[in-house]
């Protein structure tokens, strides 16, 4: 019995060679693919948009997992929907049209996702519990992949976890998730784990996933 899921980013991956990427995302057994969408306004770095999701979509079955750091995402979501995302995620700090992007979302057919940046209180994602199928919770500032997991937001996984009981809600985390630090975290509650550089790093893939997913 197993019931985390794997959702390696492609943020890590080479973007000469997505098709490659794809196929040892599937090949691993994970089952989602993180796509980090970055606009250099919300975070400082520039990542890629709908048209990577679009072509990512073509080439997989997987669940494609769309994490907007971008500013104003009420403006895009459609566009991410219409190119096959499944899980769209806006961040708590990038929009004062929360409520109604998370309401977008899910009239667009998607699952809904609210994340929140390191320092940003759990206790806001409270009023919108009814709205989201997902909650992301960073373990890095977001921007970059490859960073240090801030171990203090174990706690507020944790406060989530709490406050979520009962309901249908996956608690995502986000950043510096390694073979080390992945037990605490699913401890923590976490039931889906984002990997980037612990993916595309690693010389064995299929053993990564595994361990990530608590087979080994
Ligand atoms: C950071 C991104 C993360 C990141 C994960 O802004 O949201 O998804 O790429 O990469 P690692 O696992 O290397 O921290
Ligand atoms: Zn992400």
């Amino acid at each position: 019995m197993n019931d985390i899921v794997v959702s390696p980013s492609i943020l890590s991956a080479d973007f000469t060679d997505i098709k490659g990427a794809v196929r040892e995302i599937e090949d691993s057994g994970a089952q989602w693919i993180h796509c980090d969408v970055m606009d250099g306004v919300f975070v400082p770095n520039i990542s890629f948009g709908q048209k990577m999701v679009g072509d990512v979509r073509k080439l997989t079955d997987l669940v494609l997992d769309v994490h907007l750091m971008i500013v104003n995402p009420e403006k895009y979501v459609e566009e991410f929907a219409k190119n096959g995302a499944d899980y769209i995620t806006i961040h708590y700090e990038s929009t004062l049209k929360i409520a109604e992007t998370l309401k977008a979302i899910r009239s667009f057919g998607c699952k809904a996702g609210l994340a929140i940046k390191p320092n940003t209180d759990v206790l806001v994602a409270e009023q919108y519990l009814d709205l989201i199928d997902m909650m992301l919770i960073m373990s890095v500032e977001p921007g970059f992949s490859g960073q240090t997991f801030k171990t203090e937001t174990l706690d507020k996984m944790k406060k989530f976890t709490q406050m979520a009981q009962g309901r249908n809600i996956i608690l995502q985390s986000d950043g510096g998730v390694n073979e080390n630090n992945v037990k605490a975290v699913v401890g923590a509650g976490c039931t889906s784990i984002v990997a980037g550089n612990a993916f595309f790093k690693s010389i064995d893939k299929q053993k990564t996933v595994s361990l990530f997913k608590g087979v080994l």
